[in-house]
C-alpha cells in the first residue's frame, strides 16, 4: 500500500465536524501539524480520557509531546488570545515548545474585533452571524495591504513603527464609521509587550520549515479550520467565513508547492449542523434537529451557541469532495444516530420542478431547494465500544454504506465517540501506512 508522509485534513461540511478529534489520533504518528487559514474563529476538540482541550489558534497536534506545531502564513493569529491558550496548555502541563509561527501570518487586533461586533450590528437582520473574533477585518486589511504580520513581532520597536503607520488610518474608520472612541498607540503598545516578547522568539520561516520537513520524509498533516460551505470563494456566500478553507489552501497557506499535500481527508458529520447565520437545506426544526442537538451536543466550542441541526445532506459532501479533491472521507459522530428510528440521506434537492444533484452556485437558488431523502432503518445498539467495522450493527454499516455511495468516495475512517480511542479505522485504509509508518 502507498505509504503517504502528507495529508490534508478538511471539514467537508459548515465547520466543527470532528476535525479535532481526527488530527488529534492522526498526530501521534506525525511530525508536523500546520494549520493553513482561519484563526480562533475556530474551536477544535480533542479528548482522551479525562482530559478536554478546546484549542483555538493552536494545532490539535500540541497534546503530543514532540510534535512540531506551525501556524501558516495564511492564518490570522491574535497574539492576545493565542498567550491566553498557550498559558492555559502550559498550566494544564502540555510542553508549548514545540509551536512556531510563520513570519507571513497576519495579526488579528483588538479593532478587528471592534470592527467585526460593528459591521455585525450594521447589518442588523442581514448579519452574517460571525463568532466576532475580528477575522473578517483582519483578513480585509491583509488584503487591503494594511495589515501587521507576525515577523513585526520579533520586535518591538519595529511592532510599533508599523502600527504607528496604520493606527491613524484604524482610528479614523473606528471613529467617523461607528462612533468608536479609537486606540491610544502607546496604550496599544503596553497592551501588546506581553504577546510579543512570548511570542517573538516562536516567530519563524514557515515555508522553509516545511519544506525541509517533507523533503527529508517527515510527516506533515495539514489542519484545516471550518468548512467547504465555509469558504470564501465556495460556501455560502456571503453566509462564509473570509478565508479558503480548501484542502488547496494547505499549499498557499504553508507556502509550499501543491504536490507536497499528497491526500486530503475531508471530515464529515453522520449528520449536518451549522452555526451561524445562511442557508442549509436540511436543516430540521423539528423533533429530529432536536434529538441530534441534544444527543450530539451540538453547542459552538467557540462561542456556545446552539448549533442548527439537521440530516446528513450528500449534495453539499459531493460538492465538498470536488472542491477539495477529498481522496478519502472521516466520518465522525456515529454513535449518535444510535436510537433513532430511521435516518436519512439527502440524495438530491427539488428545486420547483426539477430535481438536482449539483450543489448550486446562488444561495438564492439554493433558499429555493428541498431536500430529496432517502431514508434507511435505525439502530439501538451503543456503538461507542465498537472498534471494528464488522461488529457495527447491520443497519449502521448499511447506512455508511450508502454515505460513502452517495459521496463517491471512500470512507477511510469512523469515530464513534468524542475520545481518542473511539476511533475505527477502515479496511485497507490508505491510514493504516499512517498509522503504521512510524511503529
Ligand atoms: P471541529 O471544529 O471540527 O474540531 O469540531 P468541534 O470540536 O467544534 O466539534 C465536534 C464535537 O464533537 C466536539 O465536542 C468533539 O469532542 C465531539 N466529537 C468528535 N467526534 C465525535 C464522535 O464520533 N462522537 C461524539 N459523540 N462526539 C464526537
Ligand atoms: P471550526 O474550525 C463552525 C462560522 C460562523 C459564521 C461564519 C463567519 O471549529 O470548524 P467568522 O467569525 O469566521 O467571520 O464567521 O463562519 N464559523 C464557524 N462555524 N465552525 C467553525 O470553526 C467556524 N468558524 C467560523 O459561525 O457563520
Ligand atoms: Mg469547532
Amino acid at each position: 500500500m502507498e505509504k503517504i508522509n502528507s495529508l490534508a485534513v478538511v471539514g467537508a461540511q459548515w465547520g466543527d465536524e470532528g476535525k479535532g478529534k481526527v488530527i488529534d489520533y492522526l498526530a501521534s504518528r506525525a511530525d508536523v501539524v500546520a494549520r493553513f487559514q482561519g484563526g480562533n474563529n475556530a474551536g477544535h476538540t480533542v479528548v482522551y480520557g479525562a482530559n478536554i482541550f478546546k484549542l483555538h489558534h493552536v494545532p490539535s497536534g500540541i497534546i503530543n509531546a514532540g510534535t512540531l506545531c506551525l501556524l501558516g502564513n495564511g492564518m490570522v493569529v491574535d497574539p492576545l488570545v493565542l498567550v491566553e491558550e498557550l498559558t492555559e496548555l502550559e498550566k494544564r502541563g502540555i510542553d508549548t515548545s514545540n509551536l512556531r509561527i510563520s513570519g507571513k501570518a497576519h495579526l488579528n487586533m483588538v479593532y478587528h474585533k471592534d470592527l467585526d461586533e460593528e459591521n455585525e450590528k450594521l447589518l442588523g437582520e442581514k448579519k452574517i452571524g460571525t463568532t466576532g473574533r475580528g477575522i473578517g477585518p483582519a483578513y480585509a486589511d491583509k488584503i487591503m495591504r494594511r495589515g501587521i504580520r507576525a515577523i513585526e513581532m520579533i520586535d518591538l520597536e519595529r511592532f510599533r513603527e508599523r502600527l504607528a503607520g496604520i493606527l491613524p488610518l484604524q482610528n479614523r474608520i473606528l471613529k467617523e464609521i461607528y462612533g468608536h472612541a479609537g486606540y491610544d498607540l502607546g496604550r496599544l503598545i503596553e497592551l501588546y509587550r506581553p504577546a510579543i516578547e512570548k511570542l517573538g522568539p516562536m516567530v519563524t520561516d514557515g515555508s522553509q520549515v516545511l519544506f525541509e520537513c517533507l523533503n527529508a520524509g517527515k510527516k506533515v498533516l495539514f489542519e484545516g479550520a471550518q468548512g467547504a460551505l465555509l469558504d470564501i470563494d465556495h460556501g455560502t456566500y456571503p453566509y462564509v467565513t473570509s478565508s479558503s478553507t480548501v484542502a488547496a489552501a494547505a499549499a498557499t497557506g504553508n507556502g509550499v508547492g501543491p504536490q507536497l499535500v499528497r491526500q486530503s481527508l475531508g471530515v464529515i458529520k453522520s449528520y449536518t449542523t451549522r452555526v451561524g447565520e445562511g442557508p442549509f437545506p436540511t436543516e430540521d426544526h423539528f423533533e429530529a434537529g432536536e434529538q441530534l442537538r441534544e444527543r450530539g451536543n451540538e453547542f459552538g466550542t467557540t462561542t456556545g451557541r446552539p448549533r442548527r441541526c439537521g440530516w446528513f445532506d450528500s449534495v453539499i459532501a459531493r460538492y465538498a469532495a470536488m472542491i477539495n479533491g477529498l481522496t478519502g472521507l472521516a466520518v465522525t459522530k456515529l454513535d449518535v444516530l444510535s436510537g433513532m428510528d430511521t435516518v436519512n440521506i439527502a440524495v438530491a434537492y427539488r428545486c420547483g420542478e426539477v430535481e438536482i444533484k449539483n450543489f448550486p452556485q446562488s444561495i438564492e437558488e439554493l433558499k429555493e431547494c428541498t431536500p430529496v431523502y432517502e431514508t434507511f432503518p435505525g439502530w439501538d445498539e451503543d456503538i461507542s465500544r465498537v472498534r471494528s467495522l464488522k461488529d457495527l450493527p447491520a443497519a449502521a454499516r448499511h447506512f455508511l454504506n450508502a454515505m460513502e455511495e452517495s459521496v463517491g468516495v471512500k470512507i477511510e475512517l469512523v469515530s464513534v465517540g468524542p475520545d481518542r480511542s473511539q476511533t475505527i479505522i477502515g479496511q485497507n485504509s490508505i491510514l493504516e501506512s499512517w498509522i503504521g509508518h512510524n511503529q
